[in-house]
């Protein structure tokens, strides 16, 4: 009988110590401690107790993922940029100007006396100068297609979908499977993140085009006279999708100049020269308001601050070049705005 009960309590205690250790509401969120107690990084020594069987309170989810960002931790499971220098096609569609097999001429100027220079992939990479520009052909050699999908019948597994990835890619586009270097999938966010890559030099297959190719398959219409609509079928059920987003990353790094970060510096200047108006106010000001100006520039102070925090991040976004701005899909860090004050 004792040891029936030793055997249940043990039972008892390891079923409720696996229970504990995940928290259900956040992926983040960590549950431990005996009696189980779940808590949520919201900054550097800044654990919060949460309720795990609650949705958490949104002020603590934008928290934690800022402190997720500014820690240099993933705020997404999958996707997103492949390496810092990726990017994506902001421009869309211009006139180029090609070369007799169809290559892209390194400079492009769509008609006008506003040129740029492009991959191999005809996207630009620099920024926009006048006619005189100079550029060297450049090669994309990764390309990194972001899928998402509509909801399926059953889910999936990575492995069904890898197949079914290698032969769309085969039969549809004829891509050989050993350019696929990775298919990750995210069941929850319903994505699928393909990298088409090649060794570097390799001049034997153009990767872009089998991602133009299939973004016109899934964002407009498929480019292919007869053609079945695009999708994914596995052994378990079609993946019908919704949505593709592309980066490309080029042989060498793009030479973007940090647009955002301009942003960020003209922000800056207008909060220290509001700073400084505020200050001569208080200075300029009878004594009788002194007091309540100097709270207003307190606050201002502590607004400069979350300023200069905000601006530092999102820098830090920008650094490698733009991101995309037309797809709807946006990267986890791109939703951090900088602090709005009340004075
Ligand atoms: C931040 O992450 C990037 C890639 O995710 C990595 O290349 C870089 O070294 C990391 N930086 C630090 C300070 O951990
Ligand atoms: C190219 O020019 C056309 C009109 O001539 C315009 O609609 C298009 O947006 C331009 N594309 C780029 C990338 O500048
Ligand atoms: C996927 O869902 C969107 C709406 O969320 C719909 O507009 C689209 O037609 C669907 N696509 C497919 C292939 O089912």
């Amino acid at each position: 009988m004792r040891t029936l009960i030793a055997l249940c309590l043990l039972a008892f205690v390891a079923g409720a110590s696996a229970q504990c250790g995940v928290c259900k509401t956040m992926k983040w969120g960590v549950c431990d401690g005996d009696p189980c107690a779940c808590t949520l990084m919201l900054g550097v020594g800044n654990k919060q107790a949460v309720d795990c069987n609650k949705l958490i309170p949104k002020c603590f989810l934008m928290k934690a993922e800022m402190h997720r960002a500014r820690t240099n931790q993933s705020t997404r499971s999958i996707g997103g940029k492949p390496v810092e220098t990726a990017f994506v096609d902001n421009d869309g569609i211009y006139d180029p100007v090609c070369d007799a097999n169809g290559g892209f001429k390194a400079v492009q100027c769509n008609g006008t006396e506003t040129c740029w220079c492009v991959n191999s992939a005809g996207v630009r990479r620099s920024d926009k100068g006048d006619k005189n520009i100079k550029c060297d052909p450049v090669e994309t050699y990764w390309v990194r297609l972001q899928l998402t999908h509509n909801a399926t019948s059953s889910i999936p597994t990575t492995e069904q979908l890898r197949t079914a990835v290698e032969n769309v890619l085969l039969q549809r586009y004829y891509l050989k499977k050993e350019f696929v270097k990775k298919v990750e999938y995210d069941p929850d966010a319903r994505m699928i993140v393909v990298d088409l890559e090649k060794p570097k030099e390799d001049r034997s297959v153009d990767l872009p085009l089998v991602g133009y190719y299939m973004e016109k398959d899934v964002k407009v219409l498929p480019l292919f006279k007869d053609s079945a609509p695009f999708k994914l079928t596995t052994a378990s059920t079609d993946v019908p999708m919704n949505n593709i987003l592309v980066y490309y990353v080029d042989e060498v790094a793009p030479t973007f100049t940090m647009k955002a970060l301009t942003g960020g510096v003209i922000a800056v200047i207008v909060v220290v020269v509001l700073a400084v108006v505020i200050g001569l106010l208080v200075l300029v000001r009878s004594p009788s308001l002194y007091s309540f100006n100097g709270f207003a520039l307190m606050s201002c102070v502590q607004c400069s601050g979350s300023f200069f925090f905000s601006f530092s991040v999102l820098s830090q976004e920008a650094r490698a070049g733009p991101v995309q701005q037309d797809s709807g899909q946006r990267d986890g860090a791109n939703v951090m705005k900088p602090a709005m004050c009340h004075f």
